[in-house]
């Protein structure tokens, strides 16, 4: 197996790093644009490799394509991270043009990679990755609702004082501050809902908490998360590269399913060696799904930004 991770930032570096320990794969290539720091950063986390015991192989390359040939899976993560006090949504003027070129790249050497997109707004850039290379829908797969669920996990954890590992929730709907979706109400702690534990007053807390996780996060670091972002991004490739077909909630393209089309949101998906494998479309009630299609608009809207945009 090969996986390329485009972009050595915090975040790709991160997600690099999690792959070589676990050994998702035999190669692993990161690429930046910044002259000799995807090598540097190769190099520091090969000189891990005695250390934690791995054997993944770590090339690090600027902006040669040509060392990413082939590759079975490739996360993008390139783009500017936020500052404190922006939104994910402010960063398509930049980011778009970006995501589109790193994702022609990669399949001008890797025609049958897979593509996980992590760039912001990261739901907006999988509908641009999508429709500028014209890939079937199980090859696009935007990383949000699976760093969103963690997140909401983590609070939920928190409140109720148990493990995050005992709780099973989901966050669909978009990936932004005011578009995702903490579904409080199917949420479990051991198999019963969290509201046996906590009162809905707290569950609001949790609620509002996680759809501020990233903000909170950028307002204490001074940028963008990375350690839990390059985690979700990593978990993705592990469940495409052992066919795990383990359920996340990722953003992918929906066609029908909540009642939506033409649009990459957060929805519950299997995610195995073709990619998206299944969409699971439960039903919500009537407010759940209110707010869905509340979050598909707001998406909606940030994807026309695309067509005013010269890329
Ligand atoms: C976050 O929420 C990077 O969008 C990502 O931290």
């Amino acid at each position: 197996m090969k996986v390329t991770v485009v972009g050595a930032g915090a975040v790709g570096a991160t997600c690099a790093d999690n792959i070589a320990r676990k050994e998702l794969c035999s190669e692993l290539v990161l690429l930046d644009i910044k002259e000799g720091v995807a090598e540097g950063k190769a190099i520091d986390m090969m000189q891990c490799a005695t250390l934690l015991g791995f054997d993944t192989k770590i090339i690090g390359s600027t902006n040669d394509y040509t060392k990413t040939a082939n590759s079975d899976v490739a996360v993008i993560t390139s783009g500017l991270p936020r500052k404190p006090g922006m939104t994910r949504e402010e960063l398509i003027g930049i980011n778009a043009g970006i995501v589109k070129g790193v994702a022609e790249n990669i399949l001008k050497y890797s025609p049958d990679a897979i593509i996980i997109i992590i760039s912001n707004p990261m739901d907006t850039m999988t509908y641009l990755a999508l429709q500028s290379t014209g890939l079937p829908k199980n090859r696009i797969i935007g990383m949000g609702g699976i760093l969103d669920s963690s997140r909401f996990k983590y609070y939920l954890s928190t409140a109720i004082g148990c493990s995050p590992n005992d709780l099973q929730g989901f966050v669909v709907g978009g990936h932004g501050d005011t578009t995702m979706i903490p579904l409080t109400r199917l949420a479990t702690y051991q198999g019963s809902p969290v509201s046996e534990y906590l009162d809905a007053e707290a569950l609001k807390k949790v609620a509002a908490d996680t759809m501020v996780g990233g903000a909170t996060l950028t307002g204490l670091l001074g940028t963008s998360a990375w350690y839990a972002p390059g985690a979700a991004g990593a978990a993705l490739v592990e469940s495409i590269v052992r066919d795990e077909k383990k359920l996340f909630t990722c953003c992918v393209s929906v066609d029908g399913e909540y009642g939506q089309k033409d649009i990459c949101i957060g929805v519950p998906v299997i995610i195995g060696r073709n990619g998206v494998e299944k969409i699971l479309d439960f039903k919500l009630n009537e407010e759940e799904q209110a707010a869905f299609n509340k979050s598909a608009d707001a998406v909606r809207n940030m994807n026309n930004v695309l067509a005013t945009l010269s890329i």
